[in-house]
């Protein structure tokens, strides 16, 4: 922490009421009923669904007296036409709250069938940053995977397929309501999966902890989450079965998530989502392409930064090499088959 001698800047810091531990997806359509008065839109995908998340949400919803109608078809990387789509079903069906269950995709999705049915706007209009001027209906994410945060930022990333872009929209009414997280929804995870989610969070604490809109505040959430990362990924990578390291893995994803929707991102970010836009690759594995350059990078800009995030995850801190080689054997060890990590890793091809 770098509090002493130093004056504490203005900051604000945003987040959703959050709900936190394994079974809580039982309470959201109790916490539903208190902002629903008709139907609610459950935004969801085919796997989600599949896995039985979306089903026990709308079990729960129903259990309130709700009524259901459902959206299942956001793909990885939602595009603009799902959006439309959502929202036409959102105004078809009468709909008053939208329930998000899923990864990054369905949340970005849902939060933007909200603001695109209420406001009547095209979803381009409200690109980039505080352009969104009227707030969608209440929203309550249900996270199943333990990386993108999107139930706690005020993000959303729509992909725009004929300019080959990521939109990036930002602004505080993009932040959920309710965040209502139950790490038992990451069991069903495959392994690419859990890894790729799993160092999206990494990437969103290390860039968070050396954000120039860093502030005491995220550098508590960021710095732990980087800690937490470093020995609960590994192990739930060994043993997938480790509900203890998944729930620590989903803690820290939440951390990593409040840091960064406070302090922002960094050059990562930028680069992968312009790469995401060209190539539609799954954003985790596109950020650990470039984990290694931008390190390098920056480094030179915040060394006191990177050392205690070099400390947190491994121990010790040595300087750039080392911190980039103990970076890359973690990346080396989680995914050693990845064509992803491409130079990042020593002169693989990488498929960006
Ligand atoms: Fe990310």
């Amino acid at each position: 922490m770098i509090l002493v001698d130093e004056r504490l800047p203005v900051r604000k810091f945003a987040s959703p009421e959050i709900i936190f531990g394994s079974g809580s997806i039982e309470l959201v359509g109790q916490h539903a009923s208190n902002l629903s008065r008709r139907r609610v839109l459950v935004v969801s995908d085919r796997g989600v669904r599949g896995a039985g998340w979306t089903r026990a949400v709308e079990s729960s919803l129903e259990r309130s007296g709700l009524d259901i109608a459902s959206f299942d078809r956001v793909r990885v990387n939602p595009r603009i036409e799902d959006v439309e789509s959502g929202a036409r079903r959102y105004l078809d069906e009468d709909c008053d709250l939208i329930v998000a269950v899923g990864g990054g995709s369905s949340m970005d999705c849902a939060k933007c069938i909200g603001i695109v049915a209420t406001s009547g706007s095209d979803i381009r209009e409200l690109e980039g940053v505080g352009t969104v001027r009227v707030p969608g209906p209440p929203l309550i994410c249900v996270p199943t995977t333990a990386g993108s945060s999107a139930d706690v930022s005020p993000i959303a990333v729509i992909t725009d397929v004929e300019r080959r872009k990521k939109m990036v929209l930002i602004s505080r009414l993009l932040i959920p309501d309710l965040s209502v997280i139950d790490p038992e929804t990451t069991m069903t995870l495959d392994t690419r999966l859990t890894v790729s989610t799993g160092t999206d969070a990494l990437m969103h604490a290390l860039e968070a902890y050396v954000s120039n809109a860093s502030s005491p505040m995220t550098d508590l959430f960021a710095l732990e989450a980087a800690r937490i990362i470093g020995q609960s990924l590994p192990a739930v990578h060994r043993d997938p079965g480790d509900m203890g390291a998944r729930e620590r893995m989903m803690l820290a994803s939440l951390y990593a998530g409040l840091a960064f929707s406070n302090a922002s991102l960094g050059l990562l970010h930028a680069m992968e989502h312009a790469l995401g836009g060209l190539y539609d690759s799954i954003h985790g594995e596109g950020a650990s392409s470039l984990l290694e350059q931008v390190v390098r990078f920056n480094y030179p800009c915040a060394r006191e930064r990177y050392d205690e995030l070099e400390r947190a995850m491994f121990g010790t801190a040595g300087g750039v090499d080392p911190l980039v080689a103990q970076l890359n054997g973690m990346l080396e060890e989680l995914a050693p088959e990845a064509a992803w990590k491409g130079t990042a890793s020593g002169g693989r091809t990488s498929r960006v």
